[in-house]
């Protein structure tokens, strides 16, 4: 499509079958996670797809954007749950949303546009040029293998590419030391206050 409000918003009314999807050059009304706007200029991937429910998806989703970005020799992060990094900043974003026994995942990579925020960075920063259908098509297979493996196996692969182990982060009710990642995809960390390990299940900064 050449412009639509939001792929998710779109795919979520007419989604049909799994693996159904939508790539749009823009939106106009594009969202992230926690209702937060997403900028969504021309030169932006912004892909949605429907896909089977399936525990620590997201986490699935990111592994398999990062092992392509990995193999285009981009030094890719990724933060717990569904942030794209790279040296820092944020490459791009997963969400999914939840929709009777279906999800609808959607995707936003900053691969050529321009972005008002210095928190933000794009592939043609670093120089790299990723021609979008065939990075979709390699997703989607990537998507399919990764899908076949177990918890511990995803999380295995999330560890190679993560940037939180052992930092120091917090979130709304505290400060902690990230541990690991729990075989159910929450964020574990020792509580400073209590000393506790606990389970996060939302998002966190890092301090
Ligand atoms: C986040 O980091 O908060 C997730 C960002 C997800 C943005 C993508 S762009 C394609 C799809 N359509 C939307 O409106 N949002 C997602």
């Amino acid at each position: 499509m050449n412009s639509v409000n939001s792929t998710n918003t779109w795919l979520t009314h007419f989604n049909k079958d799994y693996f159904d999807s939508l790539l749009s050059f823009r939106q106009s009304e594009g969202y992230g996670r926690l209702g937060r706007q997403w900028e969504s200029e021309f030169g932006g991937l912004y892909y949605s797809q429907v896909l089977p429910h399936r525990d620590i998806l997201s986490i699935v989703v990111g592994v398999s954007v990062a092992d392509i970005l990995f193999r285009n020799a981009i030094d890719i992060k990724l933060k717990w749950p569904n942030d794209i990094l790279v040296n820092g900043k944020k490459l791009g974003g997963i969400i999914c949303q939840f929709q009777g026994g279906n999800v609808v995942m959607g995707l936003g990579i900053n691969i050529n546009n321009k972005s008002s925020l210095a928190t933000s960075i794009s592939l043609s920063d670093l120089g790299c040029n990723i021609d979008k259908l065939s990075f979709i098509n390699d997703l989607t297979k990537q998507i399919q293998l990764n899908m076949d493996r177990t918890n511990p196996e995803i999380i295995e692969q999330f560890m190679t590419y993560d940037c939180l182990m052992g930092k120091v982060v917090s979130w709304q009710e505290g400060k902690g030391i990230v541990e690991k990642i729990s075989e159910d995809g929450r964020l574990v960390v020792k509580d400073n206050n209590t000393n506790k390990s606990i389970f996060l299940t939302d998002e966190v900064h890092l301090e």
